[in-house]
């Protein structure tokens, strides 16, 4: 039953929300008529969004995987939107069972739901928070209650996947940098984000329809940004090969999953990790 049925919009808004057309997209149960009604009018414009999805998962759960082998024991996951198989924390303890995890995400139902999937877990939890509010954000994670899940004294993996596009070009830089900023050497900054690829492969004409729909539907501008735009935001971080790349380039696992391996050349996210020099 979907969770439009069970009649649990925290929201309130009845409208349709990043987080539950994605959760849609995915085949997930937690999402609304609004939502399906905007997520289907994206797919009407630009069928592969749901393998755009898929791709994006993908990748989330090799650089987690990734992080984690490299010894990252803290994930700050901003957006991190309706668990679905395979979030970070289940990623994370598969290395080590005592990972620390914060989920971080504007949509009530989102924080919910993953609070209610970590309920008996005292090393994870979810926050409703704004990332496009870092000091209020900074401010919260100084309180103890959170400090004991994330000390942004010791090294910490930072995770947005597919979220920034969500936020503008005016208020990019200064979402990202105030926390970025505050990691200790050897934190890692691990980014998704969907590339201008998708106008080549889809055409600029549905696009821009799909992105009407989330500007309509969900009141949310999406900003498609390239490589070249997305770099700076690594700034005193080293990224690790092979770099900002296409998400079926980024470390293929061995049965090569990722929906585009076969046409890397349509893959539209852009995936990369960072990890600070000093
Ligand atoms: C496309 S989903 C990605 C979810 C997850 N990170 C993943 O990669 O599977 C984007 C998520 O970012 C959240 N989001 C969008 N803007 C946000 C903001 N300003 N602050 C916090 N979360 C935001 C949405 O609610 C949604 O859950």
């Amino acid at each position: 039953m979907g969770g439009g049925e069970t009649g649990r919009d925290t929201s309130g808004s009845g409208r349709a929300t990043v987080a539950r057309i994605y959760d849609y997209f995915l085949g997930g149960t937690y999402n609304f008529p609004a939502d399906r009604e905007a997520g289907d009018r994206i797919i009407h414009a630009v069928p592969e969004t749901p393998i755009i999805a898929r791709a994006n998962r993908m990748f989330l759960r090799r650089a987690v995987r990734k992080l984690a082998t490299l010894g990252f024991r803290q994930f700050l996951d901003m957006g991190s939107g309706i668990p679905t198989e395979g979030n970070v924390h289940e990623i994370a303890e598969q290395v080590d069972p005592r990972s620390r995890v914060l989920y971080i995400d504007i949509d009530p139902v989102a924080v919910m739901v993953s609070n209610e999937m970590l309920v008996g877990n005292p090393y994870c939890r979810a926050i409703v928070g704004d990332l496009t509010r870092p000091d209020e954000l900074l401010e919260a994670l100084r309180q103890p209650d959170l400090a004991e899940i994330i000390d942004l004294t010791q090294p910490t993996a930072l995770l947005y996947f597919s979220v920034l596009q969500s936020v503008p070009d005016d208020q990019l830089h200064r979402a990202v940098e105030p926390i970025r900023n505050e990691l200790p050497a050897s934190s890692a900054l691990a980014i998704s984000h969907i590339g201008p690829t998708i106008i080549d492969t889809a055409g600029a004409d549905p696009v821009n329809n799909g992105i009407g729909v989330y500007r309509t539907h969900a009141a949310t501008h999406i900003t498609l940004r390239s490589a070249e735009q997305l770099l700076p935001l690594f700034d005193g971080f080293t990224l690790m090969e092979p770099g900002l790349t296409r998400s079926s380039d980024w470390h293929p696992d061995a049965n090569n999953e990722d929906p585009y391996h076969e046409q890397p050349e349509r893959s539209p996210m852009l995936c990369g990790i960072g990890l600070r020099r000093h």
